[in-house]
């Protein structure tokens, strides 16, 4: 078998220490305790476990947020630092759980777009930068008319296709996922799933996706690691993890997990004929989110 995308060898991050007020030593806090995993090409691979679990601070080691105390990452065979070049970054995007995160509420997500097209040199001019977000929307099932709104105008759902679009827009051989629906309205997350699966499959992307939820694992996923306490407990094939959890844990994760309907059966997310997801103010040309119900206190912002 070829080589893994990315490897994870012994990935360990301690916060705190240092010194009290009176000298004596502070004792660190070890989030992550030494974390092996790999994720091949074209693969999706779930982290799951608890909340504090340390997923996200895993998450953050890979996409270059959170330096490791020891350990390292190789990316197709080559070390990757924390200090990255522009390939290095662009390789590697993250899907945040609030897309408000990587969404400024100033710029129009035109703008926006605009920016992160031309500084990264995809793009060589406004007029190619527009053309490419356009599509890069309709890929997210969101209209051109988004292009000239911020991103307060939109539901959370609207937002996180937009981010999703905005983590492609660099091209990105690994896309990370951290929890990107647990800040949505349960009724919207299979729909937003079923996008993120689809582009997968799609752009042959490979996936880190993190989630506290083995259930969506299921759906998503090809291989699954079961992190606790910052340590990785249990790891495999996700069918066969979750049809013979080896560890206690797991099964209660397996227990508290949701009932979702097959990502198959979700609509797909450009067809136009589903139920409108309500928007917020001036939602003239927003796109329907397929499976919302009529919930009209559901996601606004
Ligand atoms: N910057 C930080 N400083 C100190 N402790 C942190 C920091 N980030 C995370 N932690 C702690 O590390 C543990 C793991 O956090 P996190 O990776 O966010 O878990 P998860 O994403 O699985 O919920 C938690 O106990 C959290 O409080
Ligand atoms: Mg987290």
């Amino acid at each position: 078998m070829s080589e893994p995308l990315l490897q994870a060898k012994d990935l360990c991050v301690h916060f705190g220490g240092g010194r009290t007020m009176t000298g004596r030593r502070k004792q660190p806090f070890a989030a992550l305790k030494g974390i092996d995993f790999e994720i091949n090409a074209g693969e999706a691979f779930a982290i799951v476990g608890e909340s504090g679990a340390g997923k996200s601070t895993a998450a953050r080691c890979v996409i270059g947020l959170q330096r490791p105390t020891r350990g390292e990452l190789l990316f197709a065979g080559e070390p990757l630092p924390f200090r990255r070049d522009r390939v290095q970054r662009q390789a590697i995007q993250m899907v945040f759980q609030d897309p408000y995160s990587s969404l400024s509420p100033r710029m129009t997500i035109g703008t926006a777009l605009d920016e992160l097209l031309r500084v990264n040199k995809i793009c060589d001019s406004r007029a190619a930068a527009r053309k490419r977000s356009v599509e890069l929307l309709e890929m997210v099932g969101m209209p051109e008319s988004a292009l000239d709104r911020r991103p307060r105008a939109f539901s959370g759902g609207q937002r996180q296709r937009i981010g999703i679009a905005r983590a492609l827009a660099l091209e990105p051989t690994l896309l990370v996922a951290d929890e990107p629906v647990s800040a949505l309205d349960v009724s919207i997350q299979a729909s937003v799933l079923a996008l993120l699966k689809g582009l997968q499959r799609e752009l042959g992307l490979s996936m880190l996706f993190i989630s506290h939820d083995l259930a969506v694992v299921r759906q998503l996923c090809d291989r699954v690691a079961v992190m606790w306490d910052g340590e990785i407990i249990e790891t495999g094939p996700v069918e066969e993890v979750l049809s013979n959890p080896r560890q206690e844990f797991t099964k209660n994760l397996l227990a508290a997990s949701t009932d979702l309907p097959p990502l198959e059966m979700v609509v797909d997310p450009a067809a136009p004929a589903a139920p409108a997801e309500p928007t917020a103010p001036a939602g003239r040309a927003d796109p329907p989110e397929p499976t919302a119900p009529a919930d009209p206190t559901a996601e606004r912002s």
